[in-house]
């Protein structure tokens, strides 16, 4: 076990984080930094610091934290949104304006695109209001700022940009309408106290957060939400997230992209079974993970880099690397012997450099190819999401586990990486 457990117990007890779904290297990355930044001699010194402060437990939570997303991530799942809420108001008659949740909402693109929606769908301002809550306060003061950069308007159809923003130097400032709508507050899903005051929500969204948890955390979560939404509310979830719910007593709402649930009428016997984070499968045989789908030009040359692998060979220690240069020569190394076929000594040296290293998406990457040649496509998948989650626009990952999920007939998801995948090359192109 590494020296660094009771790190890794100390986040998931505090947030849930599961060392399996982001992998130990970067934990001790975030562990590191906070070592440094607040100048504690070694690990040890670092953990009396830890357990002795709040502002430190926090600090080491926002370098851990992935506050990755963008406005109308999942458009369908806003177009159902507005359609359903005209409903819903139309039952409500006037009673008491739609509420609606927003946990994790990161920095405000979530929360403020389900305000933009509910505009466009015809609301007036007092007919609704969205509370936001996330762990990360520093998350939530930029939230609160509203100024966004181009890394937050992600897809082809920007219009709202026009309707709901102003330029200003730093970006797009969201007007103050949508801004007014939302509030924002600090709060961990895990906690049993959070909203115990505030009746349930006629509208859920917690996306993209319980992929980070392990089954049991994922229960947890999952109750929380249950207990937030109304009786006769939607929860939407994030697409890798869907089959945890069948099994809690809840049903999808049945409209495609959405991915939004109800509470089921009829409980199946097993709905507080133990669920699993993604649908075991059985490990695909790799070509035909490799034909599923027609793929970007960036995953085409990443298949064709690595050659079919040949029995495992004797590894050949390399002389410990001391520099950037010697880590470079590592990268190398790596790239040589997966592409010699050497796929034991390949993965011996991606873990050599990730014990000696900072965690790169690029080893990440090769070990999810050298999974998936192996057979071992459940691997593969947590190695691509692990480059992903380091970097998000990580063109052969994307494409790789776009390959994967295709094949398992997560077409949607697939499309989606793809997409993703061909923005960042048009961008590339552009910038060129
Ligand atoms: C990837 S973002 C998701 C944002 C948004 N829901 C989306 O899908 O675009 C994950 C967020 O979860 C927050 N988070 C992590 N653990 C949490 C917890 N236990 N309770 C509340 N928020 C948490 C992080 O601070 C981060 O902002």
């Amino acid at each position: 076990m590494s020296e660094d457990a009771r790190f890794f117990a100390f986040l998931k007890n505090r947030i849930g984080l599961d060392v399996a779904s982001v992998g130990e290297a970067i934990i001790e990355r975030a562990v590191r930094q906070r070592c440094l930044s607040a100048k504690a001699s070694d690990h040890d010194a670092y953990w009396q610091l830890l357990i002795a402060s709040a502002d430190e437990q926090q600090a080491l939570i926002e370098a851990v934290i992935v506050p990755e997303t963008w406005f109308f991530r999942y458009p369908e799942s806003f177009g159902t949104l507005g359609k359903l809420a005209a409903t819903r108001l139309a039952q409500l008659n006037g009673v008491r304006p739609l509420r609606i949740l927003s946990l994790p909402c990161s920095t405000g693109e979530e929360p403020y695109s389900i305000a933009m929606a509910l505009f466009d769908a015809g609301l007036q301002p007092q007919q609704f209001k969205v509370e936001a809550v996330d762990i990360s306060p520093m998350s939530l003061q930029r939230a609160r700022q509203g100024v966004y950069g181009k890394n937050s308007f992600r897809g082809s159809d920007l219009g709202f940009r026009e309707r709901y923003f102003s330029h200003v130097d730093e970006g797009y400032r969201v007007e103050d309408r949508v801004r007014e709508r939302v509030s924002f507050q600090v709060g961990n899903l895990l906690d049993p106290g959070l909203l115990v005051a505030q009746s349930a929500y006629d509208f859920v969204f917690c996306r993209n957060l319980l992929i980070y948890f392990d089954v049991d955390t994922q229960k947890r979560g999952f109750e929380a939400l249950k207990r937030m939404t109304r009786d006769d509310g939607v929860l939407f979830i994030g697409p890798a997230e869907g089959s945890l719910l069948g099994r809690m007593g809840m049903a999808s709402i049945g409209i495609a992209q959405s991915f939004a649930f109800r509470h089921r009428a009829d409980p199946m016997p097993d709905q507080l079974a133990v669920v699993t984070a993604t649908p075991v499968l059985p490990p695909l045989p790799v070509e035909r993970s490799r034909q599923a789908m027609s793929l970007p030009p960036g995953a085409a040359r990443a298949r064709s880099s690595v050659r079919p692998f040949t029995a495992p060979q004797p590894l050949t220690r390399a002389t410990p690397p001391a520099d950037v240069g010697d880590a470079a020569a590592l990268l190398d190394d790596i790239r040589r012997l997966a592409n010699e076929g050497k796929s034991a000594e390949a993965k011996a040296a991606c873990d050599q450099y990730l014990k000696r290293y900072e965690p790169v998406a690029r080893v990440f990457y090769w070990l999810g190819l050298l999974s998936e040649v192996s057979g071992d496509v459940a691997g593969a998948q947590g190695f691509y999401r692990k480059a992903l989650y380091l970097e998000p626009q990580h063109p052969e990952a994307l494409a790789q586990l776009a390959a994967l999920l295709a094949a398992q007939g997560d077409v949607a998801g697939a499309r989606r990486l793809q997409e993703r995948a061909a923005r960042g090359v048009n961008k590339e192109g552009r910038n060129r």
